[in-house]
């Protein structure tokens, strides 16, 4: 198979961590027989230091001709203490996603045994859970009008969603269900905001095109708690954006570490891969940053071309260097390895070069 990937560094970490899948990809494409191509294409910060936009046009260009596109880290702490800040890194990110339609974002939350002493909770809790998030992606907040008084006293930002947004990504996820535990859980707001009322009726209709998923409905702040009270009562959450923005960060961090979550987001055609974690300035150029969000998310990526065994590989290989100790500052402070090691042991097992039976 022969793909053409957009490729996104970004800020901070993820130009280091991105550079570790696409030795994974390109050891994939060696040991399975494909052949990737890459397109490099800017974004953030960076792209505001190099052309004075976060989004260039041409970044656009190359997302369009790729098969899929795959993206580090957005953000840099000079742009978050100023107010004042007429362009922002994360403006590129939301752009991207609204130019290409991106509209599901799709956040997997796995556990992994080797890891249970890291999450904040307790192990009789963390059993069996498995759950994916469908976070609406290029609506709600993040996209109605934003006012400034001229005082500068009073801002606003508007939420707006339509019924056909709302159900674009309600199939996907009520889909995602039946091929699950069929269950969806819709988070909203509907005692207090209009929208979550529009989501609630939508989905509520929709259900009965969708008889063998039970569906059932929380308001966030009650979800925000069962997430940590019986996070295993979860198979597919389905929220809209500001929610499933932050309720993604609370259920990373129960699986140990936020360095894990891999995510896709998919729409009318465009598809992006990215780890959910952000740009972590403090780590940045150091190599010890996790790269398996970023490792994990390539692997959605190859599920999206239909490499269903590759993909397999690739998470069969960060599972064995989890169970093996071959971990990042974030899981072992003292024994770590670095981001670039992990990368290389991901492509020796992708190649079977390390024989399991000797750890
Ligand atoms: C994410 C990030 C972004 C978001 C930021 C960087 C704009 O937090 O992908 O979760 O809020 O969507
Ligand atoms: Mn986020």
């Amino acid at each position: 198979m022969e793909k053409k990937i957009a490729v996104i560094l970004g800020d901070g970490i993820g130009p280091e961590v991105t550079r570790q899948s696409i030795r994974v990809l390109d050891a994939v494409a060696k040991q399975f027989g494909h052949v990737f191509h890459y397109s490099y294409a800017l974004m953030g910060a960076d792209a505001i230091d190099k052309t004075g936009s976060p989004l260039p046009d041409e970044t656009i260009e190359t997302c369009l001709n790729s098969d899929a596109i795959l993206f580090g880290a957005i953000g840099h702490p000079k742009y978050d203490n100023d107010p004042n800040a007429k362009v922002r890194p994360e403006q590129g990110l939301l752009m991207l996603r609204k130019s290409l339609q991106l509209f599901a974002n799709i956040r997997p939350v796995t556990t992994y045994a080797s890891l249970q002493h890291l999450s904040p909770l307790k192990p009789k809790i963390l059993e069996g859970i498995n759950c994916v998030i469908f976070r609406e992606l290029t609506g709600g907040i993040y996209f109605g009008n934003k006012t400034l008084s001229e005082d500068g006293n009073t801002a606003s930002d508007d939420c707006i969603y339509t019924k056909g947004e709302i159900e674009r990504i309600a199939h996907l996820a009520f889909r995602a269900a039946q091929q699950r535990r069929k269950k969806l859980t819709l988070v909203d707001k509907a005692n207090v905001l209009e929208t979550s009322r529009l989501w609630r009726k939508v989905v509520q209709e929709m259900a009965a095109q969708y008889p063998d998923v039970s569906v059932d409905f929380l308001f966030v702040d009650n979800a925000a708690m069962q997430l940590i009270i019986n996070p295993r009562q979860f198979d597919v959450i389905l929220t809209e954006n500001m929610f499933g923005d932050i309720l993604s960060d609370e259920a990373s961090v129960i699986t140990g570490s936020l360095g894990l979550l891999p995510s896709a987001s998919i729409g009318n055609g465009g598809a992006l891969f990215e780890p959910i974690h952000g740009s972590y300035p403090q780590a940045a150029g150091k190599d010890i940053a996790n790269p398996l969000g970023s490792v994990l998310s390539a692997a959605m990526m190859l599920d999206h071309f239909g490499l269903t065994v590759e993909a397999a590989k690739v998470r069969a290989a960060a599972q064995w260097t989890l169970d093996s100790g071959f971990v990042t500052k974030d899981i072992d402070p003292v024994n770590f390895y670095f981001t670039s090691t992990i990368g290389e042991l991901i492509c020796d097992f992708v190649q079977d070069k390390i024989h399991t039976e000797l750890h």
